[in-house]
């Protein structure tokens, strides 16, 4: 049987401590099905279509490895896409509390799709998409935290140089 994973979230946009995840995760795992959630409520800086257009330039090297986006209830899609896990990354013991709040409600929702966590690099630990964001946006260097074409993007969106 093929084991599928979804690595779930906003990926607004995606940085190199998910790629992180997604490099270690794929030693686990037959596919995986990287998945930005449309999510009214958020507001990001890029469209759920230009996360997307990063995510396939970022991951097109990398075999076993897609990209989707999707709406509603992440355990329907993840059966609806026959995976059996749902994979994150946490980075400290301030992710745990809403991870652990969020992998028992996936549990209880369905409790055939596992939750599987991998702990960030150490190199990772301090990011998120906001910070990069933030440190672009008053022209830091985010040089080896991002990939190159999310780079580019950042570097168009805000319209200035980047480092
Ligand atoms: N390296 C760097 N940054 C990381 C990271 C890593 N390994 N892992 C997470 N992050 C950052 C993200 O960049 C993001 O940063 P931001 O807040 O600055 O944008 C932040 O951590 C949050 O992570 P993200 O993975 O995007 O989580 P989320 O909270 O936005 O989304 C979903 C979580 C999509 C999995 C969840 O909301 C969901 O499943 N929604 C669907 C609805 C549903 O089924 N609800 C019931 C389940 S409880």
């Amino acid at each position: 049987m093929e084991r599928i994973a979804i690595y779930p979230g906003s990926f607004d946009p995606v940085t190199n401590g998910h790629l992180d995840i997604i490099k270690r995760g794929v030693k686990l795992f037959d596919t995986i099905i990287v998945a930005i959630l449309i999510n009214p409520r958020k507001t990001g800086l890029f469209t759920v279509e230009e996360r997307l257009d990063m995510l396939n330039e970022t991951l097109k090297d990398i075999p076993h490895v897609r990209a989707e986006s999707f709406e509603g209830l992440l355990v329907d899609f993840a059966a609806q896409k026959s995976a059996t896990a749902i994979l994150r990354g946490l980075r400290a013991v301030s992710d745990f509390e809403y991870e652990f709040q969020m992998a028992l409600m996936n549990r209880k929702l369905n409790r055939e799709i596992q939750s599987v966590y991998l702990m960030t690099g150490l190199r990772w630990i301090f990011t998120s998409s906001s910070i990069i964001k933030e440190a672009a946006l008053f022209g830091g260097d985010i040089n080896g935290m991002v990939p190159p074409c999310v780079k580019k993007r950042l570097e168009e969106k805000l319209g200035k140089k980047l480092g």
